[in-house]
């Protein structure tokens, strides 16, 4: 890959706000994106239907059992769809204004925290409100895997926040630090894909006592698992070619200070 070449090409096309802008030949990841986001909107309605349908639905404090359901549905929407789509947002997005992509990066990652914060709330309230008996807490490997999880991806947005936003870092300490953002971020990423299925696999024989016998909603669980295999998969593919990544605008550099 030739950045100057494309740099060069990105500054001859019309500077139009579309996928396909400033003579990229992006048709196979244009593709790919929509099987991405085919599968990720799949992969949320078959969430919605396993909790909302066969796990009868969602309620609060209430109902301890029912509380537990939002756990799963906004832990996927949040941590795997959401995160999925911001970390591809510079390239779905390519042609739009660095410090609006960065603003919009950085609030969808906001987006996630506050999902994730209910998610765990649900789980905690979940156990610690079971009656007769409350459930112990931090005992399973989804749940350490989880929590691990979600401590990296706090860092990782603290970090990115500040050496991305703060308009008093030195450009140089920035450019070191994003291999490293970028590293973690896709780690973050793969981390809560395992999580998601560590607890699908254990909620599966929590409440599935003739999962081995093919039923409905043992086969859907297997289905939303092998999505999100499938939707981060292609999300880490696409995020990590080369040839894909946003190229650089001439009003980067100004707009990356200010
Ligand atoms: C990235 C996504 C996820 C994260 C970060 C996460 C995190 C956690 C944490 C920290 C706990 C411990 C709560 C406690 O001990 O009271 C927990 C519990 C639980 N989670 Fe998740 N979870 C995620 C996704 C899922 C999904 C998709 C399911 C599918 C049903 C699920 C099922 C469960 C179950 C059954 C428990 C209770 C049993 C246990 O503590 O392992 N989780 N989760």
């Amino acid at each position: 890959m030739s950045y100057p070449y494309q740099y060069e090409r990105c500054l001859d096309m019309d500077q139009g706000d579309s996928t396909q802008g400033r003579g990229e030949y992006l048709e196979g990841f244009t593709l790919l994106l929509s099987l991405t986001e085919a599968c990720g909107a799949i992969l949320i309605i078959l969430v919605a239907v396993w909790t909302g349908y066969y796990r009868n639905g969602f309620s609060w404090r209430s109902n301890p059992q029912l509380e537990f359901n939002w756990h799963p549905l906004l832990m996927i929407i949040g941590l795997v769809f959401v995160y999925g789509n911001a970390m591809l947002f510079y390239r779905i997005r390519r042609n739009v204004r660095k410090r609006r992509l960065k603003l919009t990066h950085a609030g969808m990652m906001l987006f996630i925290v506050l999902l994730m914060v209910i998610a765990l709330v649900a789980v905690f309230d979940s156990h610690n409100l079971n009656r007769p008996d409350p459930i112990p807490n931090m005992y399973s490997l989804h749940s350490w895997v989880g929590l691990t999880t979600v401590i990296l991806f706090c860092c990782q947005w603290l970090a990115g926040c500040i050496s991305f936003l703060f308009p008093g870092l030195q450009a140089p300490l920035r450019a070191s630090y994003m291999p490293l953002h970028v590293y973690f971020g896709i780690a973050g990423f793969i981390g809560a894909i395992a999580s998601c299925l560590l607890g699908l696999n254990e909620k599966a024989f929590f409440v599935l006592k003739n999962y081995s016998e093919f039923v409905p909603e043992g086969v859907l669980i297997n289905f939303i698992g092998i999505l999100l295999v499938v939707f981060g998969g292609l999300c880490v593919y696409l995020v990590t070619q080369e040839h894909y990544r946003r190229l650089p605008r001439p009003e980067d550099d100004v707009l990356l200070s200010g």
